[in-house]
């Protein structure tokens, strides 16, 4: 699971580079290149600055990165090195191997997915290829996608790329973070056209149990509305089996289910995920795809395999790992006074730090902090402004960093 049981030990983390810790800045440096105005019209990411400065300092513990701090499991990272050492580097079909579709077609029947490997599966270039194909594949210029808040950061900058306006929904820790029918009349949702549904989610961990989940599949159904529901968090559900949106009546035929191996078997640099739905959305995906990506790497591919063959026991381990931090995390965070909702998934908590912010700022309370005692935590405004008054704490970081973590911001909030 970690780096001990690879031969050379070798676990080389490397600097972050994903969507969270920022992109280029906008090339007004005297560059020739103005940027397209669907680019300019996407502000910087709200994590960028806190990574700045996390970097400049040594005693940084950061409970800011959104990818797992275990290394892939053995049997995934041997599949590549055998597929490299027998010459396996030419691309695949445009849609994946297609003993990969077939595996992820079984694998995904344990949340009572049924998708046909043909037709139906698309391999992709990380989770992030597959949200950016769904924007791309059925967003018209000025279609309106609604997007619960607080959720991921890619979301909205994808959205805005494919010419489509985000609509904010705003989901509250009151509610445990769910989304409710009462917030998606709120907000519209019944004049948009997409919604888009992350659960197990980031940033705030909620997951949807059963009657949630009909509520929204009713509500879908009723206003006629497509949906990308990205499950890349589904194995790393704690409590409860994970529900998908897609197994409600008459909600198959309008989604697109988004999931990948980043997550759940920390292959997150080996970039492979996939998207899911019936013929005619995957065909429209791949159509893009083949354009532009051809095919995901085949070396992945081949790592996806034996992950999904070999090494479900991997899988537990460090869910079972990642479910203790939870518990401790939560229990810590509430003894010092933080209030925050259950998470039911991923490897984050949000609590709410409003009451001891300076003016309520979650941004000035993790930019003290980070300052104070080198604890580096994520804003909530970064995934929307849904997040005001709350962090992101990952605990995607080892227990005993945890703990000297919760040391240090307890000495921060006396
Ligand atoms: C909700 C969600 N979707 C997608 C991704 C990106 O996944 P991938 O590494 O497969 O591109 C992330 C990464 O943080 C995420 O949190």
């Amino acid at each position: 699971m970690s780096g001990e049981d690879r031969p050379d030990g070798h676990t080389d983390g490397g600097t972050e580079q994903t969507p969270e810790a920022g992109g280029p800045t906008d090339g007004t440096d005297g560059s020739r290149f103005a940027p397209a105005d669907r680019v300019a019209s996407v502000a910087p990411s709200g994590i960028r600055e806190f990574f700045e400065v996390a970097e400049t300092r040594d005693d940084v513990i950061s409970l800011g990165v959104g990818e797992p701090d275990f290394t892939a499991p053995w049997p995934a990272r041997s599949a590549a090195v055998n597929s490299l050492e027998r010459g396996r580097t030419s691309y695949t079909a445009n849609r994946g191997t297609e003993e990969l579709r077939r595996a992820i077609a079984e694998r995904v029947t344990r949340y009572d997915q049924t998708y046909d490997p043909a037709e139906e599966i698309l391999v992709t270039t990380g989770a992030s290829e597959a949200v950016d194909l769904a924007f791309r594949a059925f967003v018209n210029p000025g279609d309106t996608v609604a997007l619960p808040t607080p959720t991921y950061v890619s979301y909205e900058p994808g959205v805005r790329f494919a010419g489509g306006e985000p609509l904010p929904v705003h989901t509250r820790h009151e509610d445990d973070w769910a989304l409710t029918t009462e917030a998606l009349y709120d907000a519209g949702v019944d004049e948009a056209d997409v919604l888009v549904l992350c659960y197990p989610n980031n940033p705030t961990g909620a997951t949807m149990d059963a009657s949630e989940m009909d509520a929204v599949a009713d509500f879908c159904r009723e206003h006629d509305l497509l949906v990308v529901a990205d499950e890349i968090y589904a194995a790393l559900t704690y409590d409860g089996d994970h529900e998908s949106v897609a197994t409600r009546p008459g909600m198959r035929e309008r989604t697109v289910v988004i999931n990948g191996f980043s997550k759940a078997y920390a292959m997150t640099g080996l970039r492979l995920g996939y998207a899911m739905g019936p013929p005619d959305a995957v065909d429209a995906m791949t159509k893009i795809h083949q354009y532009t990506m051809l095919s995901a790497p085949t070396t992945a591919q081949h790592a996806a395999l034996a992950a999904l063959d070999r090494c479900d026991d991997d899988v537990d381990r460090m869910r079972r790992e990642y479910d203790r931090r939870r518990r401790y995390v939560v229990s810590r965070l509430r003894e010092l006074g933080l209030p925050v909702a259950e998470p039911g998934g991923a490897f984050y908590a949000f609590p709410r730090v409003a009451d001891v912010a300076p003016d309520g700022d979650a941004r000035a309370f993790a930019t003290d902090l980070l300052e104070a005692e080198g604890v580096a935590a994520v804003p909530g405004t970064a995934f929307g402004t849904g997040g005001e008054g709350h962090i992101r704490i990952s605990y995607a970081t080892g227990l005993d960093d945890l703990k000297e973590a919760m040391a240090r911001l307890e000495r921060f909030l006396s």
